[in-house]
């Protein structure tokens, strides 16, 4: 991708990735993604904010080249997973004279993952200052998004916060800002709710910190520009908020249809109730877009039938991806069938200790539901209403 120009002096010199289709070799990437780095030239010194994946370096060279830069003071390394930091050796090499300026844990990573020498570094503390002569990078602290080590850049003197993965989107876009907030706030979301929905408390902390900043554009490491901040502020405080939706989310597999019978009919009672419902069929679905729906659901009830004695593996999955991404999910249960016996529930109760959730009464049927296994799930619909309505969502 070219330069493109945020502020004078100021450059977007990152790559757009727009084959790129997995992440971290787990997280569906359908609109691409994007790498992006910052050049800021002050009056006496350079510095490069982040790199790019190495599989773009060359990207990242020729607009350094293009940019006619021939020397680069500080490399500001605000997070040390390889799609931003990949690429720092190869702008060691290129300018031999710069510096890494990071956090001390960063540090230790990027030695580890990069072998990049101690010498090569400068360490800020929380709020340290470096001046560029008529430009002022303040470091921020802002751990947990999605690693420990995370932090992010607030220049001075043009209100931007450069923020690495923090507000960032998985979409490849050849629009340096935010010109459709729709799309960004549903790539945003699903970011948010792949990597940093376990840490909701620490991000609560983090926008506690940056509030009282005359922000004024979030430059991300990932996805466009966003010149009207508020907007990806006010997506982020609610989806750390406390706030949950009139919404059941239902992972679900089905091997003979017994199961699949039951989603469907359990779907239809939820929506004569007046409940938004969510399915997902995990033998097709994209985990970004289940991980997403989670974000603010009040509710999910997992869906399986019984194989080898236990859940489906789908199913297993499924919870324990809800497990480890921590949703703010305030209500559970188990839909299924089953042959002749299992311990499906119990297992699927047992994947999900990480949820503060209430777990509902399951409804587990054996065979092809029958007309009190309908009736089950109209009391188990009648109880998440209950629930709901407890909760004033509806
Ligand atoms: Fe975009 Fe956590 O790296």
């Amino acid at each position: 991708m070219p330069f493109r120009e945020l502020r004078s002096g100021i450059y977007s010199v990152g790559a757009i990735d727009w084959d790129r289709r997995l992440f971290d070799e787990l997280i569906p990437l359908p609109d691409g993604t994007s790498y992006n780095a910052y050049l800021i030239k002050g009056s006496e010194k350079t510095a490069l904010l982040d790199t790019v994946d190495p599989a773009k370096d060359h990207e990242l060279v020729s607009n350094l080249e293009k940019l006619g830069i021939k020397s680069i003071d500080f490399i500001i390394a605000h997070h040390a997973e390889q799609d931003h930091s990949g690429t720092i050796p190869l702008i060691l090499k290129m300018y031999p004279n710069a510096k890494v300026v990071t956090n001390p844990k960063c540090k230790v990573m990027l030695m580890d993952l990069l072998q990049i020498p101690d010498e090569k570094f400068i360490t800020v503390v929380d709020g340290e200052m470096i001046s560029l002569g008529d430009k002022t990078l303040e470091f921020l602290y802002t751990p947990w998004v999605h690693w420990p080590e995370t932090m992010s850049t607030y220049l001075k003197e043009e209100g931007i916060l450069f923020s690495c993965d923090f507000f960032g989107s998985h979409l490849a876009t050849s629009d340096l800002w935010v010109t459709d907030q729709p799309r960004v706030y549903e790539s945003a979301k699903r970011y948010y709710a792949e990597i940093m929905m376990p840490f909701r408390a620490a991000i609560k902390k983090n926008l506690e910190k940056i509030k009282d900043l005359d922000i004024k554009m979030i430059a991300p490491s990932h996805g466009p520009v966003y010149d009207e901040p508020q907007f990806i502020l006010d997506a982020y405080k609610d989806w750390i908020s406390d706030q949950v939706k009139n919404e059941v989310v239902i992972p679900y597999v089905s091997m003979h249809d017994s199961t699949r019978r039951m989603v469907d009919y359990f779907v239809h009672a939820l929506m004569e109730r007046g409940i938004t419902v969510k399915p997902f069929n995990l033998t097709k679905t994209d985990i970004g877009e289940l991980a997403k729906a989670l974000v603010d659901t009040a509710t999910v009830v997992i869906a399986s039938p019984t194989v080898l004695a236990g859940p489906h593996p789908a199913a297993v999955y499924a919870a324990y991806l809800a497990n480890a991404l921590r949703p703010k999910t305030k209500f559970a249960s188990v839909i299924g069938s089953y042959g002749w016996g299992g311990k499906t529930v119990e297992m699927i109760k047992g994947s999900l200790s990480n949820l503060n959730v209430e777990l509902l009464e399951p409804v587990m049927v054996k065979g092809y539901p029958k007309e009190e296994d309908f009736k089950a799930l109209d009391r188990l619909a009648d109880g998440i209403l209950e629930k709901h309505r407890g909760l004033k969502l509806i």
